[in-house]
């Protein structure tokens, strides 16, 4: 059988749980793919850090060229999150012929079109299903599925941390602090969660989802965006004594030929179907001039449904490239 060799840019939550997918359903992945998974190196960065997954010491490297120049390596999976380094690693990795997966949606948003000409450039694949709305299959489908559309309009809630908070302060009125913590602990917030509670993380994922369904790379730090930092347990209870629920949404809708976007704390009618996804989940609301409407639901982030929509980019990149 042929055999993918795998380097691991990261092991941190999502790098572990993408070590763990590829080890535990290694033998289905085989199966349906003809092809073996092989991790053979893993950049780690903190030598003392807890680990989600233990890995054989040999497999461990502090040098990323360990990976990004090893001539054995087929796939680079990228998940250290950032802009740079990371940005430079994944280029460094195409131009040296390597397919490169990726969730790094803070990368990706800013740096669009050179990733994506990179990888036309040095014909290699470059997936990053992952970094949108974690385990959702919404960017393969925008570009698969549902390509025949015009998209009218994408809405979504495209961040776990915010949604988990928002939803523990409405139904269990806990205080802001504490539901952070908690969802810190679960491995859904970002290392550093003002990303997550500003609205960034968000206006990364609409800005990646825009450049798929509008054809249009807007760098997110032009996306009106606002956090969820401002919300007070008050603004909660008068949302529902008003039949309503405050979501952290980001939304593209196409006007008059103009693409509009922002990301913001949005009333939504209860009845809405973005309204009932609680917790750490995502959704995303697609309108499309032939499809009409549909949603996407799942998991956002977590290490495993994250590592789920990674391992499908590599199982992609298996059967189309070996
Ligand atoms: N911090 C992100 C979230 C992780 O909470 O949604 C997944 O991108």
């Amino acid at each position: 059988m042929k055999t993918a060799k795998i380097g691991l840019l990261g092991f941190g939550n999502v790098g572990g749980g993408t070590y763990k997918i590829l080890t535990q359903n290694k033998k289905i992945i085989e199966k349906r793919t003809g092809v073996t998974p092989e991790v053979i190196k893993i950049l780690k960065r903190s030598k003392n850090k807890k680990r989600l997954m233990d890995a054989d010491s040999s497999l461990l490297t502090e040098d990323p060229d360990d990976i990004i120049q090893n001539p054995e390596v087929d796939i680079v999976v990228e998940m250290i999150g950032g802009i740079e380094p990371a940005t430079s690693f994944m280029v460094q990795a195409m131009k040296a012929g390597k397919h490169v997966v990726s969730a790094n949606k803070a990368a990706i948003a800013a740096n669009y079109r050179l990733l994506t000409n990179t990888a036309k450039e040095y014909n290699v694949e470059f997936l990053y299903e992952a970094s949108v709305a974690g385990g959702i299959p919404v960017l393969s489908s925008l570009t698969g599925p549902l390509e025949a559309n015009n998209f009218v309009e994408i809405m979504g809630i495209l961040n776990g941390t915010t949604n988990y908070i928002l939803t523990k302060m409405t139904d269990e009125n806990l205080p802001y602090d504490e539901v952070l913590k908690e969802a810190q602990e679960k491995g859904f917030a970002e290392a550093d969660p003002t990303a997550d509670v500003e609205g960034i993380d968000a206006a990364n994922k609409l800005s990646i989802l825009i450049a798929l369904a509008f054809d249009k790379h807007i760098h997110p730090d032009s996306i009106p965006t606002v956090g969820i930092t401002g919300i007070s347990s008050d603004d909660i209870k008068a949302a529902e004594e008003s039949g309503k629920k405050i979501k952290l949404i980001g939304k593209a809708s196409l006007r008059d030929g103009m693409v509009e976007y922002m990301v913001a704390p949005t009333l939504l009618d209860k009845n809405h179907p973005l309204a009932g996804v609680s917790n750490e989940f995502n959704a995303v609301y697609v309108t499309g001039d032939m499809v009409g409407e549909l949603m996407f639901y799942g998991r956002g982030a977590g290490p495993l449904p994250t590592g789920s929509a990674i391992c499908g980019d590599i199982i992609n990149i298996m059967k189309n490239r070996f």
